[in-house]
């Protein structure tokens, strides 16, 4: 019998790896569309992944690299803007969507899954939020218009070992001494594991019953930033008193830090927090999964912190 064929865009990000894992488990062919071939040779190592430098902004590039596959998933997306060619959210989040749709459509591939963001919204309170919530709609107006079958997912926050939210979180407790300021430290946020995520997407590419559809995705527990964060540190025994920021504080944090390298805090970032990313309805049933809490397994990865006890006891050992 035939592998089914699946091309993925994004299929180089944290995300899209453990997409890729998820695929190849369930005996897909693999074809991840990247930027730089290069940077992500080590994905070579399956014999079942292709990893393709291509100009994912060209539909008629884009029409030539679906062609004959079964499923199309676009994950990429980015958190900030930068000055540098595509890196915007209104390039990167609708008008490649909409190149995306368009080659789907011209080369006869049936499915179409799609990433987009927990309060996606064409009139949603930042910029992100925007452009992912317009790109859904032209997305499933297009699969409507055009006969295949697309299907979105609106993860909140996504948690794993090699995530940039627990992580980023992780490194900054570790290198900020004494206090640790939080913006937004009220945002309610509902973290979904990236395993629990990617099993939706691979399960929908067949489920006909998810043809069309938009899910929510979320763990199974609602948190404030304040208390995500707390537990980070509290599960590497790192000691640091998190003063939560008010408003006017956390805005001047923001304006702040978004010229930083990697732009670490933006107003747009704070603009996005201002709504609940939650889910009003439990996990989809029809994906047959329960899904995980952070409890469950943040701690096999973030790993305690050696104490100064600790790191005397190892001097003294050696
Ligand atoms: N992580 C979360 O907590 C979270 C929550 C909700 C929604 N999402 C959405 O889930 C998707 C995947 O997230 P992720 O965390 O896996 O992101 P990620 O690790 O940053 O990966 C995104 C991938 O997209 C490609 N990409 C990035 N910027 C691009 C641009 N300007 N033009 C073309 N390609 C670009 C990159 O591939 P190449 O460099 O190989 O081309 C990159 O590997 C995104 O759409 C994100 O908005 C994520």
């Amino acid at each position: 019998m035939q592998k089914p064929k699946t091309c993925i865009l994004g299929g180089t990000g944290f995300v899209g790896r453990n997409m890729t894992s998820a695929l190849l488990a369930q005996g897909h062919e693999v074809s991840i569309l990247t930027r730089h071939r290069e940077r992500n040779r080590d994905l070579l190592v399956f014999p079942s992944v292709r990893v393709i430098e291509s100009d994912v902004y060209s539909t008629d590039e884009l029409t030539t690299r679906f062609r004959g596959m079964d499923a199309v998933v676009n994950l990429v997306g980015i958190l900030n803007q930068t000055r540098y060619g595509h890196e915007n959210f209104e390039d990167t989040h609708v008008e490649l969507p909409k190149n995306v749709a368009e080659a789907v459509a011209q080369s006869g591939v049936p499915r179409l899954l799609h990433m987009s963001a927990s309060n996606a919204d064409p009139n949603g309170p930042s910029l992100y939020l925007q452009s992912k919530g317009r790109a859904e709609e032209l997305i499933h107006e297009h699969a409507l218009k055009h006969g295949y079958d697309a299907t979105s997912f609106r993860p909140s926050v996504i948690f794993g070992p090699t995530d940039s939210f627990t992580n980023r979180f992780a490194s900054l407790l570790r290198d900020i001494p004494f206090f640790f300021p939080l913006a937004c430290p009220e945002s309610q946020l509902q973290p979904v594991y990236v395993d629990d995520v990617v099993t939706c997407f691979v399960n929908a590419i067949k489920n006909k019953r998810t043809f069309g559809k938009r899910y929510d995705l979320c763990g199974p527990n609602v948190y404030t930033l304040y208390e995500i964060v707390d537990y980070i540190a509290r599960t590497m025994g790192v000691k640091r008193k998190i003063i939560k920021l008010t408003e006017w504080q956390s805005k001047l944090q923001a304006s702040t830090l978004q010229w930083f390298p990697g732009k670490p805090f933006t107003p747009d970032n704070f603009q996005s927090l201002q709504v609940a990313s939650v889910c009003e309805k439990p996990f989809p049933e029809v994906f047959n999964i329960t899904p995980r809490t952070m409890e469950e397994i943040v701690p096999k990865y973030l790993k305690k912190q050696p104490t100064k006890l600790d790191a005397f006891r190892r001097q003294i050992r050696s």
